[in-house]
């Protein structure tokens, strides 16, 4: 597949507008300085701080403190027609990664990272909002620009939405862009329903009878239990969900034990699990509570287990897809830079959004393996080639213009 795709080295903005190529100093002078103060989820305030600066000095109305650091800005056009509403959503946050890059613009937060690219994402959706604010005279509609907190966690879309940001005025689709180096510069991955998947996590803590590891018969052993479990566990993908439907349920924690003639008296494990059909919500919990009950009940062990639904499945709008993937063909020129089989089982908060109106989240390819910018999401040395913000622009600019026209 990948042999398939251009060379970065051949990729060029020549279909994007000049007035938005201009621009491409400030957006990386811009992501750069987002880089250098990276902050955690719900503290993006230097970050916040930077965009309504920008957008205050632009003239662009804006409200801030949104869900605690979110902003929205709303630039409405000015030619006489319809009232679309189009909400453009990029996030803000950091990873709480220790940088190792050595680059100018490396992180000056000790152990905070834009290790994810949502330092460009920011600096897109500012490129955008300054193209739109200049040419208000160009468009008929409304522009919503949604700086969100805390996409990594806990997770800034749900309280945005729940503050009204897709309301007054009434948000009629949403569209949003991830930078993204499992694809190469000069690509876009996009494609109609699933894109990422939902995100669940457990914790479950196995309660046996510890003893003498030479007299197991008066115990109940939390390893033998919890071994069960998570072999068990495995069944669920492989016998219980349909084939068609991918998922996955992995554990990633198990811990148990102190010493080598010591039957365990309990034992903890935590795992996730990951799936594109929004018609399973729910589906894992259920298997995985009767899986770890009934096993605990054969061995006379009891449990107790947390689990919580943290993302739903970032599910497009095929409408919106489509309209998404006919700007790509226009900016990116050459039709094999469309890449639809991009799915990931990563998850992003961005469902969120998407459940409350129609919309297309799209991966932006960002990776340029020649100046050696290809180092995955959230790795120490994660960078990506910066001529992915012009484009990142445009495909907004003309997913806006097709949108309203
Ligand atoms: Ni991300």
């Amino acid at each position: 597949m990948v042999s398939t795709f251009p060379l970065a080295s051949t990729v060029n903005l020549k279909n994007v507008r000049l007035e938005i190529r201009a621009l491409q100093p400030q957006l990386v002078e811009w992501r750069r300085e987002i880089h250098q103060k990276p902050e955690l989820g719900f503290q993006e305030k230097i970050t916040a701080e930077f965009i309504a600066q920008k957008l205050q000095h632009w003239g662009i109305t804006h409200q801030m403190g949104i869900a605690q650091t979110g902003i929205v800005a709303i630039i409405k056009g000015e030619k006489s027609g319809h009232g679309k509403v189009l909400a453009i959503r990029a996030d803000m946050d950091a990873l709480p990664i220790q940088e190792l890059n050595e680059v100018p613009y490396c992180s000056q937060h000790d152990g905070v990272m834009h290790a994810c690219g949502h330092d460009g994402h920011t600096a897109i959706a500012l490129g955008t909002a300054y193209y739109l604010n200049q040419h208000r005279q160009d468009f008929s509609g409304t522009v919503k620009i949604i700086f969100q907190p805390a996409e990594e966690g806990p997770g800034g879309a749900k309280p945005m939405i729940a503050a009204g940001v897709l309301k007054n005025p009434d948000v009629d689709a949403i569209i949003g862009l991830h930078l993204w180096n499992n694809l190469p510069l000069g690509t876009v991955g996009v494609r109609p329903g699933a894109l990422m998947a939902a995100v669940e996590v457990f914790h479950c803590t196995i309660f046996g009878k510890g003893g003498h590891g030479a007299i197991p018969h008066q115990t109940v052993d939390s390893i033998v239990v919890a071994a069960q479990i998570v072999n068990a566990l495995q069944t669920i993908v492989s016998r219980n969900i349909n084939p068609i439907d991918a998922a996955v349920v992995t554990v990633g924690e198990l811990h148990a034990g102190t010493a080598v003639n010591v039957i365990a008296d309990t034992a903890r494990m935590s795992g996730t699990v990951r799936y594109f059909n929004p018609d399973l919500g729910g589906f894992f919990k259920e298997r995985i509570q009767q899986i770890i009950a009934g096993i605990c009940q054969s061995h006379g062990a009891n449990y107790d287990l947390d689990y919580i639904h943290y993302y739903p499945p970032v599910i497009n709008d095929a409408g919106i897809a489509e309209l998404v993937r006919s700007v790509a063909e226009d900016v990116i020129e050459t039709p094999i830079g469309i890449v639809p089989e991009c799915q990931t089982m990563g998850g992003e908060d961005m469902s969120f959004f998407l459940q409350e109106v129609p919309g297309c989240y799209f991966f932006l390819g960002a990776a340029n393996a020649e100046k050696k910018l290809d180092y995955p999401h959230h790795h120490p040395r994660f960078d990506f080639d910066e001529t992915a913000l012009p484009m990142g622009v445009e495909m907004f600019v003309r997913c806006l213009e097709k949108f309203l026209a």
